[in-house]
């Protein structure tokens, strides 16, 4: 089975308790994991950064704050594994072998962050390496990667494919500005470049994008990968 790592935003699964797509994402992952192995890397979304800056504001140290959003990235990745029942392998990974092992039962694997200075995205890039993953799968709030702030610049045009040194320009180039969200973050793109990982980039607003992509082959976020040929569906 072809397998396929999805690095699955905290504010996309969980925007709060209240409102959440847990319920969603466990019918799709359920869908998806019948025709690939699934390694889902959950993230924190708001509440690890309400944590976060509870932290800062008692002059916790940085890399101490980290360590709360990995807990957070964690609860939220319990609250799917729970969800997903025996779909699911029941206990969250917490090292990149245990990743590997968990996954060897031929379940969905389930985690949250592994270690400070950095986020789920690199999790989810250095994950893709161990396992030599056939795909990388960002789901995250915008419908790919532009050239520019789209929110900022409504002129900014959407890439449909981009290499991974373009991908390392983006990221790096501070073309999204000081301070922006950035789509992924700089350490998981420096992987993605060194492996030649292939990636996709998905708007999880609307969470039936993804077995679109995956299974239908309907996309039209954009691709990251070194050649153009057609990546999906897989
Ligand atoms: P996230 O990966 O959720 O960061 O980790 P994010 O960029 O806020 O992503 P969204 O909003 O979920 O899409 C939350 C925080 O947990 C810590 C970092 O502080 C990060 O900002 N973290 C996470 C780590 O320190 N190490 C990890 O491996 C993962």
């Amino acid at each position: 089975m072809k397998k396929i790592v999805l690095s699955l935003g905290g504010s996309i699964l969980v925007p709060s308790l209240e409102s959440n797509r847990i319920a969603q994402y466990r019918d799709i992952l359920r869908e998806i994991s019948a025709k690939y192995r699934i390694y889902v890397v959950v993230g924190g979304g708001g509440e690890a950064r309400r944590y976060i800056n509870a932290a800062r504001s008692m002059d916790i140290d940085e890399a101490t704050s980290d360590e709360l959003g990995i807990l957070i990235t964690r609860i939220n990745a319990s609250l799917l594994m729970w969800a997903l029942g025996e779909d699911a392998y029941p206990d969250i990974a917490e090292s990149y072998t245990d990743a590997i092992k968990f996954g060897n039962s031929g379940k969905i694997v389930v985690m949250g962050g592994i270690t400070p200075g950095q986020t789920t995205d690199a999790v989810a890039a250095v994950l893709a390496e161990r396992l030599n993953a056939d795909l990388l799968l960002n789901i995250t709030a915008i419908d790919g990667i532009y050239s520019e702030d789209p929110k900022k610049n409504p002129a900014a045009t959407k890439f449909s494919h981009l290499t991974p040194d373009g991908l390392i320009d983006i990221v790096s180039g501070g073309r999204m500005g000081a301070g922006a969200n950035n789509i992924i973050d700089l350490v998981a793109a420096k992987m993605i470049q060194r492996s030649s990982l292939s990636m996709i980039v998905i708007d999880g607003t609307k969470p039936e994008n993804i077995p679109d992509a995956l299974i239908r082959g309907k996309f039209d976020g954009t691709v990251v990968s070194d050649d153009k040929k057609q990546l999906l569906p897989l």
